[in-house]
């Protein structure tokens, strides 16, 4: 789908391939004088862009009052960069109303918890579920699909832009209204809303529809079912939206596909993605980096998620940054090699697409230090040099378009649900984090050069020798089942601590830690026990656990030691454990060990497996292996995690990008990439 996408504006000449990886940005040439528009496409030509995200942020200027229109400019822009083969990712232009219609309707200015309405002023101020944004938004892409449907230069719509960025938890009551008529789809009768949040609790049962209301600011913890529903409506009243703005777009341009951007990152956890990407005809997302020293591997986890949302398929790089970005702390640009080894790891875990914000750098407003293809400096600088480098790397890339992910012998299970449920307030620690415990594994596994694939519940887990389910908190009736049987009919699942806790309304399982997996993990727990800030404790094998411990037993005669506590209130008890069932096996590691303590432990959960490192032994940990496969080629990605030359032995193949072959090894370059053909097996 998307690499096909380019052949509308361009076909491949002489029967050159059609398919290509995109190259591009969000272009905003509303904000620069026409002539700048010329300089603009040659030097897009001369970078290799060949895709823009068009008009993300031009609401204000197509539609200057309620019954005014200005299509004029936008016009004359997609017949330009049709003109130079330049294909349109084209916004509907609905994420940032403009100031007459929040002047006009100040009832579509989203609330907060504590009651505050959000002004406008910057962006996405608006509710999900006001039913007059949603008509005045529906208006204009009903406009723009009716104007452009035919235009020569569109070649995918572009629908909002990063829906819920800032707006996706809203307190309004507009908010309110919607989220009880998602309460009584969900539960249909009061009595069963009662049974699932608990409501014998703190005298909160209700007896009328009517008083329920979003978890607005209290005055103590609310209701934790009342905020888990919470979240799961907000993330669907946008997914609502995104519908709604769809449906439009299906039935005025049913050729053309219809995508948006997810912002699959560490801490951004309102949209469950993976329930979205079934609505949209192509995963897209954007990709910002933090610095620290697990930066790449952050990097490499959210591709490799969006490729595992996006079923293995490819999907698109909407938007990362040439440099620096301006909404950190500390803005640091990038260190040479960064821009090119980014992009292309994107590229390794399944992007046909690499795109950034944004194509020039802003001279005015709030982004204005916001790195681009074209920063400040103009074309004259490093970062365009760099930019329009790249762009030559992925026309030798374009083989690769269209090829779908090869699946890994090991897999880590993200999931949204215990994301949400995990980190909720009330709990044994405040500390927990979700995503960096997955994260983690995630990093010592590339330690030790083993490839895994990060996938959703909905993943067909049989296909994976091992699974790592980090803090798969919520654990459902369903999903025990799945684990369990994936578990005795031969595969090797680990989880760990506060795992398996509660079932789908927040309700712990009783009769010991961890209800719901704890007959397949042959263990059980009577009390949590997480450690104060800064404290750790000591466990026999070496490592040293921080966070978290177990007041922990076994209960199977098949379940085996790994490691025990040292020292401590739970000194002597099981810290890590493993029941063999037939030819699987179920772990559990009950304590935070940190990359560097999973990067000790792992090889004795791999080695029953039979998962094993695909890299040569001078490679592990050194550079991460990707593998995409297509018509009959394998397209080995090897992308250097230090800033030294890697040497790999004992590759053969052709050499796509990076350096040639010395004498029976492979080098790849500090920072670089190398991108290897090979025959399929
Ligand atoms: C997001 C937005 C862009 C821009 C960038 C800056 O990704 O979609 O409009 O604000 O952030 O990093
Ligand atoms: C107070 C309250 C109790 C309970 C405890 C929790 O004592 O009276 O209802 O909430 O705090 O520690």
């Amino acid at each position: 789908m998307i690499s096909t996408l380019l052949s509308q504006p361009q076909p491949g000449p002489d029967g050159g391939p059609t398919h290509r990886i995109a190259y591009g940005a969000d272009y905003n040439p509303d904000q620069w004088p026409r002539e700048v528009w010329d300089e603009d496409v040659r030097l897009m030509l001369e970078a290799g862009v060949n895709i823009v995200s068009l008009a993300i942020f031009s609401w204000a200027r197509i539609q200057p009052a309620e019954d005014r229109w200005d299509f004029g400019w936008l016009d004359e822009v997609m017949d330009l960069l049709h003109a130079h083969g330049i294909g349109v990712d084209l916004a509907t232009a609905t994420a940032s109303p403009p100031p007459w219609l929040t002047t006009a309707h100040p009832e579509i200015l989203p609330v907060t918890a504590s009651g505050e309405t959000l002004s406008p002023g910057a962006r996405q101020h608006w509710r999900p579920t006001s039913p007059v944004f949603r008509t005045h938004a529906l208006r204009l892409v009903t406009a723009l699909a009716t104007r452009y449907a035919d235009h020569p230069a569109l070649v995918a719509w572009h629908i909002s832009n990063e829906l819920g960025c800032h707006n996706v938890h809203d307190y309004s009551d507009d908010a309110a209204r919607a989220f009880r008529d998602w309460l009584r789809a969900r539960y249909e009768t009061l009595d069963r809303l009662n049974e699932a949040w608990g409501t014998a609790f703190w005298s909160q049962r209700y007896s009328d529809w009517q008083q329920i209301l979003p978890p607005r600011l209290a005055a103590s913890h609310p209701n934790p079912t009342q905020q888990l529903d919470f979240k799961r409506f907000s993330s669907d009243a946008l997914k609502e939206h995104l519908r709604a703005e769809r449906d439009i777009l299906r039935r005025l341009t049913p050729h053309v596909p219809v995508t948006t951007n997810f912002m699959v990152m560490p801490g951004i956890k309102g949209m469950n993605y993976a329930d979205w990407a079934d609505e949209i005809d192509f995963v897209s997302n954007d990709h910002y980096t933090h610095p620290g020293p697990q930066a790449q591997d952050e990097l490499s986890f959210s591709a490799n998620l969006t490729s595992g949302i996006s079923g293995g398929r490819p999907w698109f790089l909407m938007e990362h940054s040439t440099s620096a970005v301006n909404w950190q702390p500390v803005n640091l640009p990038k260190e040479t090699g960064e821009l090119a080894r980014d992009s292309l790891l994107h590229v390794a875990h399944g992007a046909d697409a690499v795109c950034f914000f944004q194509w020039r750098q802003s001279a005015a407003g709030a982004e204005k230090y916001h790195s681009a293809m074209v920063p400040h400096a103009g074309a004259d600088s490093d970062v365009f040099r760099t930019v329009a480098a790249l762009g030559g790397t992925l026309r030798e890339l374009a083989p690769v378009a269209g090829s779908v992910r090869e699946p890994a012998q090991a897999a880590i299970v993200f999931d949204w649900e215990s994301w949400w449920a995990s980190e909720q307030d009330s709990h044994p620690t405040s500390r927990l984090n979700y995503h960096q415990e997955a994260l983690d594994w995630y990093s010592a596994l590339l330690d030790l050069g083993i490839r895994a694939d990060v996938v959703t519940t909905a993943t067909d887990l049989d296909r994976y020798r091992l699974v790592v389910a980090p803090v798969l908190h919520m654990i459902p009736a369903t999903l025990a089942k799945r684990l369990t049987r994936y578990a005795e009919n031969g595969g090797h699942l680990v989880t760990t601590y506060f795992s398996g806790i509660v079932d789908e309304n927040d309700h712990v399982w009783l009769g010991g830690y961890p209800g719901a997996l704890r007959d397949i993990l042959g263990i059980r727990a009577q009390e949590f026990a997480p450690l104060p800030d800064g404290s750790s404790v000591p466990l026999d094998d070496g490592t040293t656990g921080t966070l978290w411990t177990d007041h922990l037993a076994v209960t199977d005669p098949a379940t085996e030691v790994l490691a025990r506590y040292a020292a401590g209130e739970q000194a002597g008890r099981p810290a890590v454990t493993r029941r063999a069932t037939g030819t699987g096996s179920a772990g559990y590691v009950s304590t935070r060990l940190g990359r560097d303590g999973l990067t000790r432990l792992l090889p004795r959960l791999l080695a029953p497996a039979g998962v094993e490192s695909e890299l040569p032994k001078e490679a592990r940990g050194r550079v991460e292996a990707t593998v995409r496969t297509a018509d009959g080629s394998r397209y080995l990605f090897l992308v250097n995690r230090t800033d030294e030359q890697v040497t790999v032995p004992g590759l053969a193949g052709e050499v796509l990008v990076g350096e040639a072959a010395a004498p029976g090894a492979l080098v790849v370059a500090p920072r670089g990439v190398t991108v290897l053909r090979q025959p399929a097996v």
